[in-house]
């Protein structure tokens, strides 16, 4: 075996983390360990894995739930297309009979891309497939001093043979996880331990005092802002919220009345439904200002003001809004942002 790979082996045997997905063969407990982790660390998805496999055992059980369902098991995770997607996924899996056991097979699911089906046929099958995450791109910079900027594509095809040059076609799975656990746990990308480090002697890096300007990153896209007010109505005991449509984020959650009455910049955020328009006049019958909010998503920065609204009259509710009861709130799945405005509301 090439010294690196062996080195790493050996590393994982002694510090590899202990982890519930890891004793298990079943192909989908390890996908549904694999979406849940795509955009998520392990001290927060453990939990959300360990309930998915409590209310739906296999496949055909999250199959059979419906999409609200899979919404609110996944609430507070954020990215909720990946939600969205395991159930589709699960539905094509249990249309099919048998989890796909190939990487195209497993590649044909939704929102499985070639990291996760390389993840997935690895693990569950030992198929000799890499998987290159951030934690790869960033051990391998290292060790083998590489400075094409990682988010390229030239990086990708590079990092991507690299590693599949390093796999041992016997251990495909133990080597992606011991690489992944490595860059997590060792060469991290603040203060990664190289006195302690088993790969130290043949690191590049090291060598050359080039630890902290590895993985060379390419610039992201510019992140936008966008302004709205997020107005909750209470009225005799009941709220009113929506369901959020497709092609935006957030799709399949639910809100409370969006307002839109200050930015250009607000794409996307429907600038009809002021409260002004649903009520008639001014003074105690308008919204109050509990507090504003940054939310900062990944590309997107939200500056929110939360309104809590209690009219005497009933009104007239915005196109799309629908009224529900205070205490039936709990059982939609909602964006954290509607969460934070519930923790400002009294009781
Ligand atoms: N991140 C995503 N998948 C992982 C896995 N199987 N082990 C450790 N970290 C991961």
């Amino acid at each position: 075996m090439i010294p690196f790979s062996k080195t790493l082996l050996a590393w994982y045997g002694d510090h590899g983390r202990d982890l519930p997905w890891r004793r298990t063969r079943d192909p989908y407990a390890i996908w549904l360990s694999e979406i849940i982790l795509q955009q998520t660390r392990i001290a927060q998805g453990q939990a959300y894995w360990e309930r998915f496999m409590e209310r739906f055992p296999d496949v055909q059980a999250l199959a059979g739930a419906t999409e609200d369902e899979v919404l609110r098991l996944w609430q507070g995770l954020g990215y909720y297309s990946r939600a969205r997607n395991l159930h589709a996924a699960a539905k094509q899996i249990a249309a099919q009979g048998r989890f796909p056991d190939t990487l195209e097979g497993i590649r044909a699911l939704k929102g499985v891309g070639d990291y996760t089906a390389a993840a997935i046929g690895s693990i569950a099958f030992g198929l000799p497939a890499a998987v290159v995450d951030g934690n790869v791109y960033r051990v391998l910079a290292r060790h083998y001093g590489i400075s094409t900027p990682v988010g390229s594509a030239a990086a990708k095809k590079e990092f991507t043979a690299l590693a599949q040059s390093l796999l041992p076609p016997e251990q495909p799975g133990d080597f992606n996880q011991a690489m992944m656990d490595f860059g997590a746990v060792q060469c991290t990308p603040a203060s990664p331990a190289c006195l302690l480090c088993p790969l130290a002697d043949s690191c590049a890096a090291l060598a050359t005092g080039s630890v902290d300007r590895l993985p060379v990153k390419e610039k992201g896209p510019a992140v936008s802002t966008r302004r709205f007010d997020y107005i909750y109505l209470r009225c005799q005991g009941r709220t009113a919220i929506r369901k959020r449509g497709p092609g935006d984020i957030w799709e399949g959650l639910y809100e409370p009345i969006v307002c839109d009455n200050r930015s250009e910049a607000a794409e996307g955020v429907p600038g009809d439904s002021s409260p002004a328009a649903a009520t008639a006049a001014d003074g105690p019958e308008q919204p109050r200002l509990l507090r504003s909010v940054r939310h900062q998503l990944t590309h997107r920065t939200l500056l929110v003001d939360f309104y809590l609204w209690e009219p005497q009259q009933e009104p007239v509710l915005p196109e799309g809004y629908f009224w529900i009861s205070e205490a039936e709130l709990d059982r939609y799945a909602k964006p954290r942002l509607f969460e934070l405005l519930l923790e400002e509301i009294p009781k």
